[in-house]
């Protein structure tokens, strides 16, 4: 049993999660539209995490017998003038989901709501790697400058982690 509350902020957390994956999954086709393949690939694993992330949730609400409102997505489209912009502005937008986790968290400690609590803890592991992964691309794509063989070399590498990840059926051909 989950306090009406609660069950509205995780709600509203799907709808963000939703968001990111549609966020990411555009920015795979602007990606791929510019010629970055393992960009895209990347973007597209990302698409499919997020995705997770909101069904972890709706299975949560479930299993707590809470309802599961769903709300509209908001349209992430958006221009990029390169590479390098397209990973700060990931940046930004997983800052702003971790900040809207820990609310979250705040709001479960402040009204000893223990499981979404624990529940949570996942989250806040998940935010702390995503944001670090993301910053060391971004630090290694003002390191070759963005262009040339680096660049190439870099959507080359990132493309190969994403297929170790990514379902077979979303894999473009790297
Ligand atoms: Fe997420
Ligand atoms: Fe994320």
């Amino acid at each position: 049993m989950l306090i009406d509350s609660i069950s509205k902020l995780i709600n509203q957390q799907i709808n963000r999660e939703f968001f990111s994956a549609y966020l990411y999954l555009d920015m795979s086709a602007k990606a791929e539209n510019a010629g970055f393949k393992g960009m895209a690939a990347w973007f597209m694993a990302k698409y499919q995490e997020e995705n997770q992330h909101a069904m972890k949730m709706i299975r949560y609400l479930l299993d707590h017998g809470a309802q599961v409102e769903l709300a509209s997505i908001e349209n992430p489209s958006s221009d990029y003038s390169d590479p390098l912009d397209m990973f700060e502005q990931t940046l930004i937008h997983e800052q702003s989901v971790t900040a809207s986790i820990l609310n979250l968290v705040d709001a479960a400690m402040s009204s000893k709501d223990h499981a979404t609590y624990i529940f949570l803890q996942w989250f806040v592991t998940e935010q702390t790697e995503e944001e670090a992964t993301v910053g060391d691309i971004i630090a290694q794509l003002k390191l070759v400058g963005g262009r040339g063989e680096g660049l190439f070399m870099l959507d080359k590498e990132l493309g190969s982690v994403a297929a170790t990840v990514m379902q077979p059926a979303l894999a473009g051909t790297v």
